[in-house]
C-alpha cells in the first residue's frame, strides 16, 4: 500500500496537468480577451462599436485623435480640408492619444472606423503602428454612406502581413442581433 499510493498520486497529477494543458490549447471564445477599438468622427461608428463590445463582452476603447476633426475638416467636397489632405497622402499618420492599456493582452481586436474615400482613415494606420498587434486576430468593422469595407480589408492585409486578419464587415444600420450573429460566426 505504501508503495502504491505515491504511484497513484503521480498518475492523478499527470492527468490533471494534461487536462489543464488541453484546456489552455483550446481557448474558447468566451474566454478570449477581446478589444473593440474604434475611431468615429460623428458618432455613427461609435454606436456600432458600443453594441459590438456589449454582445462580445469586450473592452471598449476609443481611438482619439490628438486634434479632433471639425466639420470643416470632414468636408470631402473641399480638396484642402484636413480629411482630404490626409487621404490624398496615404503616408499621413494623424497623431493619436496613446492611452490604450495592456494592448498586448488581447487575443482578438476589432477595429472600427468610418469609410473615408473608399477605405480606412489613415488614423487607423497610426493606431495599428502604435500597438503592432503582430500575430493577433484583427477584424475590421465600419460604417459608411454605402461603400464596402473590402478595399480597406485588402489594403491593410497587404500592408501589415504580420497580423492575422479576419474578413471585416460594413455594419451600416445593423441591429444588435445582426452584430452578435456576425461576431459569433467569426469563431
Ligand atoms: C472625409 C469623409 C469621406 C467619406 N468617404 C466615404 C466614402 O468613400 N464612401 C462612403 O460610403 N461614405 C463615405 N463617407 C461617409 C462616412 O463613411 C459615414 O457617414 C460614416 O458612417 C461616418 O461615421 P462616423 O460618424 O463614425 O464618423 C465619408 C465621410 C467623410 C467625413
Amino acid at each position: 500500500m505504501n508503495k502504491i499510493l505515491p504511484v497513484i498520486t503521480a498518475i492523478a497529477l499527470m492527468g490533471l496537468t494534461l487536462t489543464a494543458c488541453g484546456q489552455n490549447n483550446k481557448k474558447h471564445n468566451h474566454e478570449m480577451k477581446t478589444l473593440v477599438a474604434y475611431f468615429s468622427a460623428t458618432g455613427t461608428t461609435e454606436a456600432v462599436a458600443k453594441d459590438l463590445a456589449e454582445v462580445t463582452g469586450a473592452t471598449l476603447y476609443e481611438i482619439k485623435p490628438e486634434v479632433k476633426y471639425t466639420a470643416a475638416d470632414l468636408d470631402w467636397t473641399v480638396k484642402t480640408s484636413r480629411s482630404s489632405v490626409e487621404m490624398q497622402d496615404r503616408s499621413s499618420r494623424p497623431a493619436i492619444l496613446k492611452d490604450l492599456k495592456d494592448a498586448g493582452t488581447y487575443d482578438r481586436i476589432f477595429i472600427g472606423f468610418p469609410v473615408w474615400w473608399y477605405t480606412a482613415p489613415t488614423i487607423i494606420n497610426t493606431f495599428i503602428e502604435a500597438y503592432g498587434f503582430q500575430g493577433k486576430n484583427v477584424i475590421f468593422f465600419a460604417t459608411s454612406g454605402g461603400s464596402s469595407i473590402d478595399k480597406a480589408n485588402a489594403e491593410f492585409k497587404e500592408q501589415y502581413p504580420e497580423i492575422n486578419w479576419k474578413a471585416g464587415k460594413t455594419l451600416n444600420h445593423a441591429t444588435k442581433a445582426e452584430i452578435k450573429a456576425w461576431a459569433e460566426g467569426l469563431k
